[in-house]
């Protein structure tokens, strides 16, 4: 009788080609399907008997400021808030302090995540106008998710937009480029509105439609002519959006559930400078054409752009205030929230956490069949819960969505075939593991 480490019967495994009743096994981190007639050992048993199964929730886009800004977040304390989530494997992004910039950068942070991350990791290598051999290497890196380069300046002093820099980068290098795109010579232009501002509402205006459309149109052109494919991240108007439909053959694209949960300006009447990102969250009609845009084939992977700041320094009030807001715990909750509400699907959401984000970034994870990584998500979708700020793992201890309900539980989520949430307890140890890129499928 074959021994495994675990065994999930009787739960709903939620499949690419729909949500089908399928028993698993885990043996040393892999899935393994089960043939009901199997004689069945396992070390762990779950009984999974009306509950749902998700592959294990891949999170594209974090800030998890180690190092350098760990007073807002660190490696144990984002991987905790994404564990409780259900997400188990996050990606994250350069601009720490100093940022991510070389190997060694990457090698020191991998290190950090082996001993203090419950999730799985990739991290992201950030481009810079002199980083060029750094860059090419990045794709040899096991645990090395992509490159990131922010075409507009943001949170950190991360910046490249001159054209002639961008090809060398488009051309020499292969993997996943990610775009925060946002036009930095007309950010710099209409400084004055964000300057003479005294409400976060001015923040969309200064950092308005035109100005996220001008990049976006220019870093594709630049792509198309480069033949290189770039990945555009937390894309905020439906202007960008009629224009991206037009060019996926030369793009995927990102779109965050704050962009598509909150709009202007009710959500700076309510959140003030809680409500402040970069790109900001724009009126109804543009978060409408984002979900136009889910509903259309454009978008490819929805990620939360977790990007902690502690309540001191979000009170400052604008425009001191830094831009971002937290995710990486309420990303699952919330898209099951919009289930809930009826704007998409469990099917959906699994594809835009799960199947797409796998396949984008080459990962042997994402789906519960033979042979992928044994990452499981598993919820109660008969309970509803309510997203609290208190509840909230971050160290920043708020979240926009306060208050917020959804319906679908976490259980439990399963890191390599460890189960590192259990209904709320957390494992002690740390099972967190690099990624490695095997094909992109995209
Ligand atoms: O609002 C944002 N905050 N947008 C970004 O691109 C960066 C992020 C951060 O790191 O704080």
């Amino acid at each position: 009788m074959e021994k495994f480490d675990l065994i999930i019967k009787g739960g709903t495994c939620i499949l690419e080609s729909g949500p089908k009743k399928r028993d698993l096994a885990v043996k040393d981190g892999k899935i393994h399907v089960l043939d009901k007639s199997e004689d069945l050992s396992a070390t762990k048993i779950i009984d999974a008997n009306g509950k749902h199964i998700f592959p294990g929730l891949i999170d594209t886009q974090v800030h998890f400021r180690e190092p350098g800004l760990t007073h807002k977040e660190d490696l144990a304390s984002g991987s905790l808030a994404a564990v409780l989530g259900g997400v188990t494997t996050y990606l994250e992004m350069p601009n720490t302090t100093p940022p991510t910039t070389t190997k060694e950068a990457i090698l020191e942070k991998i290190s950090l995540a082996k001993s203090k991350s419950l999730a799985n990791f990739g991290f992201y290598m950030g481009g810079t106008a002199e980083n060029l051999e750094e860059l090419k290497k990045a794709k040899d890196i096991e645990g090395c998710c992509g490159i990131k380069i922010f075409l507009g300046s943001s949170t950190g002093n991360l910046l490249l937009y001159k054209r002639d820099k961008l090809e060398e980068i488009f051309k020499n290098t292969t993997g996943i480029i990610a775009l925060h795109s946002e036009n930095e010579e007309m950010l710099v232009q209409r400084k004055s509105v964000r300057d003479n501002a005294t409400s976060a509402h001015e923040h969309a205006n200064w950092r308005n439609v035109e100005t996220a459309l001008t990049s976006t149109k220019r870093v594709i052109e630049i792509a198309k002519e480069c033949k290189r494919k770039v990945h555009v991240l937390h894309i905020t108007s439906k202007d960008e959006i009629d224009f991206l439909a037009e060019n996926k053959e030369h793009c995927t694209v990102e779109v965050t559930p704050q962009h598509l949960t909150l709009s202007s300006p009710e959500c700076y009447d309510k959140l003030g400078t809680y409500a402040q990102m970069n790109p900001p969250i724009r009126t109804a009609d543009h978060t409408a054409g984002l979900w136009g845009a889910l509903k259309k084939g454009v978008v490819d992977v929805i990620g939360s752009d977790h990007a902690p700041h502690t309540k001191e320094e979000k009170d400052q009030g604008y425009p001191n205030s830094p831009s971002g807001m937290p995710g990486v715990q309420t990303i699952f909750p919330i898209l099951l929230h919009h289930v809930e509400m009826g704007n998409l699907t469990i099917l959906e959401v699994a594809k835009y956490l799960c199947f797409n984000p796998a396949k984008l970034y080459g990962l042997n994870k994402g789906h519960l069949e033979e042979g992928f990584d044994a990452d499981i998500t598993i919820v109660d979708m008969n309970k509803t819960v309510e997203i609290k700020n208190e509840d909230m793992a971050s160290k920043c201890g708020w979240t926009p969505f306060n208050g917020y309900t959804y319906k679908g539980e976490i259980n439990y989520t399963i890191v390599g075939g460890n189960i590192v949430v259990d209904h709320g307890q957390v494992s002690k140890e740390k099972f967190g593991k690099p990624i490695s890129i095997n094909q992109r499928k995209f």
